[in-house]
């Protein structure tokens, strides 16, 4: 049955949508049945998947606000290697229109439910914020991945997702667990990363994935052409770094 999980953190610019985009990549080359679905309104993943925005007829937003099913706004293709169901800026207003409707939080774990077990996993690239939309991915998900960028200002904010994963937990998915939190960005030549990074291991010890994502200008190349990174240059560090992620996923959720 596929598991799904959000890919989350509310601090902009850390990578979440570079680890979603590759690691699905690499769950995908490991002959994994992948899902991603883009929720964040900015539609970075729907591109990086080489999907045009704008011509979208049918995108995450309908799905939230129940005008279209998950079969209808799964995107397949042959030279795609996962499935996606993309986003655009119309998903702004899914905020505001889920706001007076019942079971608001539950929208993408009803609408999912239907095509969940066509899948190994299903990861949910989220927006930098603990919004509705977040609350939704939390809500329909098993595990939270959070890719953290190890710099000054890294663990600010983190306590608030820990605790908004607390109360979901608490109210409305009880079996919700922290999967990882995966370093990226890293740059091994500067004290402060190292230095945050063990303050991360101090205190999540084993929730830290052991791989490491560098800093490797292949990753922020590779969404211009629409393509993971392991399409565009398989033996960049920044491949490798997510192929071996995808590999400890693995091993931690075997499915
Ligand atoms: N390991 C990396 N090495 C080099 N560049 C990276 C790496 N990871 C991400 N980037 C680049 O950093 C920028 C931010 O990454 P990304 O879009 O994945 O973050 P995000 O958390 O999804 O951002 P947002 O909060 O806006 O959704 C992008 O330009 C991306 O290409
Ligand atoms: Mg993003």
């Amino acid at each position: 049955m596929g598991n799904i999980y959000a890919v989350t953190n509310q601090k902009g610019g850390v990578g979440k949508t570079t680890t979603t985009v590759n690691l699905a990549a690499s769950l995908a080359e490991n002959a994994k049945k992948i899902l991603l679905i883009d929720l964040d309104p900015q539609g970075n993943a729907t591109t990086g998947c080489g999907i045009d925005k704008p011509t979208l007829e049918k995108s995450s937003y309908d799905l939230l606000v129940g005008e279209a099913s998950a079969k209808e706004v799964i995107v397949k293709r042959d030279d795609f290697s996962f499935d996606v169901i993309p986003t655009n800026a119309d998903l702004t207003a899914a905020e505001i229109e889920l706001l007076d409707e019942e079971q608001r939080e539950q929208r993408l774990r009803l609408a999912l439910e239907p095509i969940r077990a066509d899948y190994d996993y299903i990861l949910i690239d989220c927006p930098p914020s603990l919004s509705m939309l977040t609350l939704n991915a939390l809500v329909a998900s098993k595990g939270v991945i959070i890719p953290i960028q190890c710099e000054y200002y890294a663990l600010e904010g983190l306590s608030s997702l820990l605790k908004t994963v607390e109360r979901i937990k608490q109210r409305a998915n009880s079996g919700l667990e922290i999967t990882g939190l995966v370093r990226t960005m890293f740059d091994a030549r500067n004290n402060l990363a190292n230095q945050v990074s063990r303050q991360l291991i101090n205190h999540f010890e084993k929730k830290v994935f052991h791989t490491i994502v560098p800093r490797n200008v292949r990753l922020a190349e590779a969404p211009s052409h629409g393509i993971p990174v392991v399409s565009y240059d398989r033996s960049s560090r920044g491949s490798i770094a997510y192929m071996a992620l995808a590999g400890e996923f693995m091993r931690r959720e075997k499915s």
